[in-house]
């Protein structure tokens, strides 16, 4: 056999086809044979019909139907690009990460999303913005899948596809938000621990200007284990160098659909490159015990934040964009950012949707992109070994590990890599009765809400605030759901919610002591009988009531279990 057909030939190079010139390739087939023009076809004559036979035409035709695959079911719509994280700050005494050691660089791809919209949705909606990085460290990827905001609209996981179908299409009319608000506000003004999202997302930084101009938080708190296997929570930020810039309402409509796709795009193509500083707050398990204590900060609760004058941002590095894709499906479409990508040093909190989130996103990249999504280019890890595991075989696997054994053999082992330090020791004291859980709405919910109003927002602030709201309630249907987010509002302030009473013509409840919601259990209910959720009776959800809605109380973090129950103390996993 000549050289040129042995196995080298079997596979083309993949960094050779993305910048290969159109001139320098010849028109074939997908097996690879010429066929002299695209677009002739074979048929019984000059007016027959078409012949079976015709693989070129039936080639092109099939893999034409097969072009798209599922959208993303939210965060559709998006734009992205390559580039760089340089860590300029090291933050070893509290992380082992690798990434973390002063000077260490790694190549990222960063996706930029809007939520709600379909694929070819408007680029300057009112809604959030989603920000990934995959960041392609020497122990393997770390996805950071945040938003531009530090808060959410829920902490409670199962409300999220609830949430989310009341930001889309309604199933009769088949018409967004933007038509008829009236499923979006029905669900806030009954799930109203989403106030201080729903007051970001009214206000200016509704409208981010373009992606370069926004900031990103992951929300969710992690735990950072350094390699004296102490740990901390942590939360992480990333500041727009170019600053935050915002679009108005009204100023919107003059923008182009794809005007963030465009600004990034071309910033980037002239050289021109964003950059953003990679930064983190951090407490001491202690600290999260004090401040449920002493602030009713929960750090497992996504709608709750940090405060920055008890813990201040620390800057650990930064990251610039400065390479556009080469082919938006291959290396933006089809990238699967997934948050329970971490790396040693980095492990998840207790935080209920994140735990949630741990799960929702490799499952949907499995239906989305398909089973082997982890052998693209653009997902696959760049560690500096041989990575091996036992995952072979299914649709398209292409890196399938050749002839190693598909299982712990004792013949031709697999090496392993021993953890740092003894995770165990890092771990909560989780130990309790399993308990049905539904979070409930109180008085310290609306705290930062409020300092957002009185604080944060100027004077014209406040009043594009309230032109934002009233315009989009303006086509909300039911009156009584205005009302009760009205209600809500006036938790935060009575000025605000006057001022929207005044915008809208709607009188609001008076508060929320005399409401009952279908999503929440209401903690400020003056009667008992609205106190749970949807009206539930004694076997209904009722846990949270009275103690700590989920937050961690003292003596959750104690190592009394770890020392007599951990690896040593434990018998066969009972303890
Ligand atoms: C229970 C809560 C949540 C669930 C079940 C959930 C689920 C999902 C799913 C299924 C996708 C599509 C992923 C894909 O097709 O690649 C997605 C995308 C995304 N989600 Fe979530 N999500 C949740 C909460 C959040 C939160 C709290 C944030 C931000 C802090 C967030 C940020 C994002 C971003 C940025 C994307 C787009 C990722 C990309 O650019 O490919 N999600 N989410």
């Amino acid at each position: 056999m000549g050289s040129i057909h042995t196995s080298g030939d079997q596979y083309r190079n993949y960094q050779d086809d993305r910048s290969a010139k159109a001139q320098d390739t010849i028109y074939t087939a997908s097996n690879g044979a010429p066929v002299p023009h695209p677009y002739e076809s074979q048929r019984a004559g000059e007016n027959g019909p078409l012949l079976l036979q015709d693989f070129h035409l039936i080639d092109l035709l099939s893999h034409f139907d097969r072009e798209r695959i599922p959208e993303r079911v939210v965060h559709a719509k998006g734009s992205g690009a390559h580039g760089v994280y340089r860590t300029t700050d090291s933050l070893e005494d509290l992380c082992l990460a690798d990434m973390f050691q002063p000077g260490k660089e790694c190549p990222v791809t960063v996706r930029f999303s809007t939520v709600g919209g379909e694929s070819g949705s408007h680029d300057c909606a009112r809604d959030p913005r989603g920000f990934s990085v995959k960041f392609r460290t020497d122990e393997g990827n770390w996805d950071l899948v945040a938003n531009n905001t530090p808060v959410f609209f829920l902490r409670d996981p199962a409300k999220f596809p609830h949430f989310i179908h009341t930001q889309k299409r309604d199933p009769s009319t088949h018409l967004t938000h933007a038509d008829d608000s009236t499923m979006f506000w029905d669900y806030l003004s009954q799930n109203p621990e989403s106030v201080h999202q729903v007051m970001i997302l009214m206000g200016d930084r509704g409208i981010p200007d373009g992606y370069r101009h926004m900031h990103g938080y992951l929300g969710h708190t992690v735990k950072l284990i350094n390699k004296k296997g102490e740990w901390v929570y942590c939360q992480f930020h990333m500041k727009s160098q170019q600053g935050a810039k915002f679009i108005t309402q009204e100023d919107s409509a003059n923008y182009s659909p794809d005007y963030s796709q465009k600004d990034l795009y071309e910033s980037i193509a002239k050289g021109d490159f964003p950059k953003w500083s990679f930064e983190v707050q951090t407490m001491t398990p202690k600290q999260a015990e004090e401040l449920w204590e002493t602030d009713k900060i929960n750090v497992f609760d996504l709608t709750h934040v940090w405060p920055h004058s008890k813990f201040p941002l620390r800057k650990v590095g930064e990251f610039e964009l400065n390479e556009n894709a080469t082919n938006y499906f291959a290396e933006i479409e089809q990238v699967c950012f997934n948050p329970a990508h971490m790396v040693p040093g980095i492990e998840p909190s207790a935080d209920p949707v994140l735990q949630s989130r741990l799960y929702s996103y490799p499952d949907t990249h499995r239906h989305r992109v398909g089973v082997n999504y982890q052998q693209l280019p653009v997902n696959a890890p760049r560690v500096n070994y041989r990575m091996g595991n036992f995952q072979r075989d299914g649709a398209m696997a292409f890196l399938n590990q050749g002839s190693r054994p598909n299982y712990i053999s004792s013949i031709a082992p697999i090496s392993f890599k021993e953890r740092q330090v003894n995770l165990d020791k890092s771990h909560a004291h989780f130990a309790s009765n399993a308990v049905t859980f539904l979070s409930e709405i109180r008085e310290e919910d609306f705290k930062a809400p409020r300092a957002l109003w009185e604080k944060v927002f100027d004077a014209k602030a406040k009043e594009r605030f309230i032109s934002n709201i009233s315009g989009h309630m303006a086509n909300c249907k039911e009156e009584e759901i205005i009302k009760r987010q009205i209600g809500i509002f006036r938790e935060v302030s009575e000025d605000l919610a006057g001022r929207l009473e005044k915008a809208t013509g709607v009188k609001g409840y008076p508060g929320i002591a005399d409401l009952k919601f279908n999503g929440t259990h209401n903690g400020m209910a003056r009667k008992e009988a609205d106190r749970v959720a949807n009206g539930m009776g004694d076997k209904g959800v009722q846990l949270s009531r009275g103690e700590a809605n989920g937050a961690p109380v003292r003596g959750t973090h104690s190592s009394k279990v770890v020392a007599n129950g951990g690896v040593n103390g434990a018998v066969n996993g009972v303890h």
